[in-house]
């Protein structure tokens, strides 16, 4: 097997094999585990010629900017700049509602707001499932034109960028970021976080992000949803929970009012179920399982099939009383109990 401390420090001999004395290096923070690890590992090798850009699109969670800031800066101590771009990212996004041009959208604004600068080097937390599905096995006529949903912080890098990529995570699996994170102080907590989509809220909103208070009350009503499953220590028994919003208005009576407001979801699904070799599913679908025999390591594919999260009645009933008290413009909330498949966890 692997021992975590001699791959971070074979990674470290490498990245200060690759970046010469006077070289700086920039890597954009997603927020989430993987470019969080991957940030951390190259600041150690390089310290300060490191320069990590988070970037604030206007479609993350409730105080998201906020939190993940302290971590990086407080917890981490790494040299992060926030750039808002919020308004530019809306923009574009305004009036758009075909799922797949939003994704596409997004990811193109991402990867113009994070290149431009000097530096030689760019960080990517690219993982090795994430480089496998990339590319689709020989023989199995599967291409991208196969996709289901477009992942956008897969590849999407432009063919003539003059950066050159540093992938200290690329040859490990998920479990082994967690334990790399662990190896270097990454808060508990944060290397526990429920997984979040590159495309953030766009992919929660159903239709256009910016109609009718959408994004805010999104997050208001997904934060009362997440502080509760915490308060229920149920959060690490769930792979990932989250609410959306709904372009649709009901009929409902609060106080004395008649009310005609909107309608939100709320979703939670237990980690995949490795259920069936691939065949019926699409390419993106396949995960991989890892086996290691006599220090190499094979694939097996598979496809993860999720089941809904089977909530207390009480529970039930806090939530929603908290969501309608609390969230002007909401007066209904329906509860989401598909399996994947035939739905995905994302409703975008
Ligand atoms: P779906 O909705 O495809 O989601 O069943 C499977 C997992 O992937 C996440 N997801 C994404 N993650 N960029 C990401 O980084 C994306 O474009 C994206 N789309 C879905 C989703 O939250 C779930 O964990």
């Amino acid at each position: 097997g692997w021992k975590m401390e001699d791959v971070m420090d074979e990674e470290i001999k490498v990245i200060n094999n690759m970046v010469g004395p006077d070289d700086h290096v920039i890597c954009a923070l997603s927020g989430g585990v993987d470019s969080t690890v991957a940030a951390t590992l190259v600041h150690k090798a390089i310290g300060d010629r490191l320069h990590c850009v988070f970037v604030d699109n206007g479609l993350l969670r409730y105080k998201e900017r906020e939190r993940v800031m302290e971590t990086f800066e407080r917890d981490l101590h790494l040299p992060v700049t926030c750039v808002d771009v919020t308004e530019q990212f809306l923009s574009k996004l305004k009036g758009v509602v075909d799922p797949e041009l939003k994704r596409k959208i997004i990811g193109k604004e991402f990867i113009c707001n994070n290149l431009g600068k000097k530096p030689v080097f760019f960080v990517q937390g690219t993982l090795y499932p994430d480089v496998i599905e990339s590319c689709p096995p020989p023989g199995t006529g599967r291409t991208h034109s196969h996709t289901i949903k477009s992942h956008h912080n897969v590849g999407g890098l432009p063919k003539d960028m003059k950066l050159k990529l540093i992938e200290p995570l690329k040859l490990l699996f998920k479990d082994e970021v967690l334990q790399l994170g662990r190896i270097l102080t990454v808060p508990y907590s944060f290397l526990k976080r429920h997984p979040f989509p590159g495309p953030g809220l766009a992919v929660r909103v159903l239709g256009d992000v910016t109609e009718d208070n959408a994004l805010d009350t999104l997050r208001q009503v997904d934060e009362i949803f997440i502080q509760l499953i915490k308060d229920a220590g149920i959060y690490d028994s769930i792979w990932q929970a989250f609410a959306v919003f709904l372009p649709v208005k009901s009929v409902g009576v609060q106080g004395d009012q008649r009310t005609h407001s909107h309608v939100v979801a709320l979703r939670a699904v237990t980690k995949g179920l490795i259920t069936r070799s691939y065949g019926s599913h699409d390419w993106l679908y396949l995960k991989q399982f890892k086996l290691e025999i006599l220090g190499r390591r094979l694939l097996v594919f598979y496809s993860i099939d999720s089941n809904m999260y089977y909530f207390e009645r009480e529970f039930l009933d806090d939530v929603v009383q908290k969501i309608c008290n609390n969230v002007r413009g909401v007066n209904r909330v329906a509860l989401d109990i598909t399996s994947k498949p035939p739905s995905t966890i994302e409703w975008e």
